[in-house]
């Protein structure tokens, strides 16, 4: 097997402190101290330095300095042979020196990788919830985020080798759900419906709670369609349901827009009605409950959070309720280590709460992760709506994208067909979009701006494909790569090795921050790298035909780390730009 080099060095630093711990001073926890790697351009810091012994000087109270020296012949111990050798340096940093030829094997180790070489052992299963919009209502820009970096975390995990089930929690329950039944059942129509689902269910919505307030009646009206609902109806439930399944239509067809990969479980959040009786009366058995003002919550000062009703005074569920139904359902039936929910920042104390309710019932806090994500913005940093103050639809977002996106290529690719061009532009358009959600953290506020995430230069979808087309064209012309001479390598191209090499580390850095923003930020920079090697070395034309062979493997190991990060980022590798 492979090794990758900063894994190798953690393993190394690793074992060392479990056997400094255990044989010098107190016993800690080892996996708690965070190991930090950094890569080294200079070689006069070795090709990786470490500061592990800074912060175990506080744990052991004892000089860096001397931290160091024992962890140097702790390391020095374990024969490390890919390490020419370990160096104290700058008052206790630990610098690495791989063997001289350790870079320049890889590129021949690295003939073989693909994705399966990321894979990790063991086959973890776990749930990640993502996208879930509302039945009957467009989706709109914080779905659009929150579908993107759901499909991009699904594929890390996937290449990493996790076993993973793609969830789409549907909203598909609640009073509103009544308004819209009360409003089919006055002014429906059901040819309009299954042409234009969401549209039409929206204008109902719409329309009724306009007449609400000449007419309060309309109002209870509503709520009793729900409340027949909740105790079983079986004609509301058919409307229900049947407005879930169009609504699923649109948003599929939204979804393959969007190259986002099938989800494995769609299920509305009605699905969990039926079960909540049960669920409630185990709560209360479980004295988790309390009375108040005829409500039933659950108190949660032990955890500093404000009590979470779970039924309200007239006996209606809400979506508390159904979240912890779905959590029962999903432990229950696919017993996961652990289940990620992509959901918006803003529902934080929502989250908050329901987690402090799962302790409760003793499920495990690391088995649920709130992987929540901050808003797109205009450009004037406010919310992105309407003039009229409205969310905009998801669906607006891509249009204007994909027309902006057709503008350049017009302009660019006169020399093919228009048909061929709308192709690229909407390949363009969707790339661009997903790497503009994708590139800053999550918690970063997202400010859409077409001219940045268009752009053929600077950290966009565009200069990625361009510069994957560009080696991709130099592969091609090459042909079948012959023998090749890696002892003619020069320090560009290990650097560029180097660089290579450093996917594994930025892919299991991405996967514990829940973040996909470390794979863009790593191609990026690798694109740069990548270019200014381009433009220094000779290639195709260089006169030693050994050389010039290690380089082209040298390009194809390049491309693939690129094709593996646009697999992950859902981004379309493009031949043609
Ligand atoms: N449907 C909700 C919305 O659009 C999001 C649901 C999030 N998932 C969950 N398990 N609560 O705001």
């Amino acid at each position: 097997m492979f090794e990758f080099p900063k894994k190798y060095i953690t393993n190394l630093i690793s074992t060392a402190i479990k056997e400094f711990s255990q044989g010098k001073v107190l016993d800690i926890d080892t996996n708690s101290i965070s190991i930090e790697i950094d890569s080294k351009n200079n070689k006069a810091f070795g090709d990786y330095s470490s500061n592990i012994a800074f912060a175990l000087s506080k744990v052991f109270q004892m000089p860096p300095m001397e931290v160091a020296g024992y962890l140097k012949a702790l390391i020095e111990s374990q024969t490390p042979i890919l390490l020419e050798r370990v160096d104290i340096a700058g008052g206790g940093f630990l610098n690495f020196y791989f063997t001289a030829d350790y870079f320049s094997k890889a590129l021949f180790a690295l003939k073989k990788i693909s994705a399966k070489d990321f894979k990790t052992a063991k086959k973890e299963k776990i749930i990640i919830e993502y996208s879930s919009p509302n039945a009957s209502k467009p989706m709109h820009v914080g779905h659009l985020r929150n579908t993107i970096l759901g499909d991009a975390l699904a594929n890390l995990y996937e290449v990493l080798g996790y076993d993973i089930i793609r969830w789409n929690h549907i909203g598909d329950w609640g009073t509103q759900f009544g308004s819209l039944i009360c409003a089919y059942k006055k002014w429906g129509d059901k040819v309009k419906v299954e042409k234009n689902p969401i549209q039409e269910l929206l204008e109902l919505y719409v329309r009724i709670h306009k007449e609400y307030k000449e007419n309060p009646d309309l109002e209870k009206e509503s709520q009793a369609e729900f409340k027949k609902m909740e105790n079983g109806d079986k004609e509301n439930l058919k409307l229900l349901n049947w407005f879930l399944k169009e609504s699923l239509k649109e948003f599929n067809r939204l979804y393959r827009l969007l190259g986002i990969k099938k989800f494995d479980k769609e299920i509305g959040e009605s699905f969990y009605s039926p079960m909540i009786p049960k669920i409630i009366e185990e709560m209360k058995a479980d004295k988790m409950t309390e009375q108040s003002e005829g409500a039933l919550i659950v108190p949660l000062e032990a955890f500093n959070l404000p009590p979470a009703i779970i039924q309200k005074s007239d006996g209606a569920t809400i979506y508390m309720t159904r979240e912890i139904a779905s959590l029962k359902y999903r432990l229950n039936k696919y017993n996961p280590s652990k289940i990620l929910y992509v959901v918006g920042n803003e529902q934080s104390l929502h989250f908050q709460q329901f987690f402090a309710i799962a302790r409760l019932m003793s499920i495990p806090a690391e088995k649920l992760e709130h992987v929540k994500y901050e808003l797109i913005v205009g450009s004037d940093g406010k919310k992105l709506s309407t003039r009229e103050g409205k969310i905009i639809p998801a669906q607006e977002i891509i249009d204007e994208t994909i027309s902006a996106a057709q503008k350049i290529v017009d302009e660019k690719r006169k020399d093919v067909s228009q048909e061929k061009r709308q192709e690229i532009a909407k390949n363009i358009a969707i790339n661009s979009l997903k790497y503009s959600l994708l590139k800053d953290g999550r918690m970063t506020k997202i400010a859409f701006n077409l001219d940045t995430m268009l752009s053929f230069s600077g950290n966009s979808a565009p200069y990625l494909n361009y510069t994957y087309a560009r080696f991709s064209k130099i592969l091609k012309k090459a042909g079948k790569i012959k023998r090749a001479d890696i002892s003619l390598l020069e320090n560009k191209d290990l650097e560029l090795i180097k660089k290579i090499l450093e996917f594994e580390s930025v892919l299991e850095n991405s996967k514990d921050d829940s973040s996909p923003h470390h794979i863009c930020e790593y191609l990026f920079s690798l694109a740069n790298q990548a270019s200014s090697f381009y433009e220094s070395s000779p290639i195709l034309n260089d006169p030693d035909n050994g050389r010039k062979n290690a380089r082209l493997m040298l390009i194809k190991e390049l491309n693939k780390v690129f094709e593996i990060g646009f697999e992950i980022l859902g981004i379309k590798t493009l031949e043609e730009i």
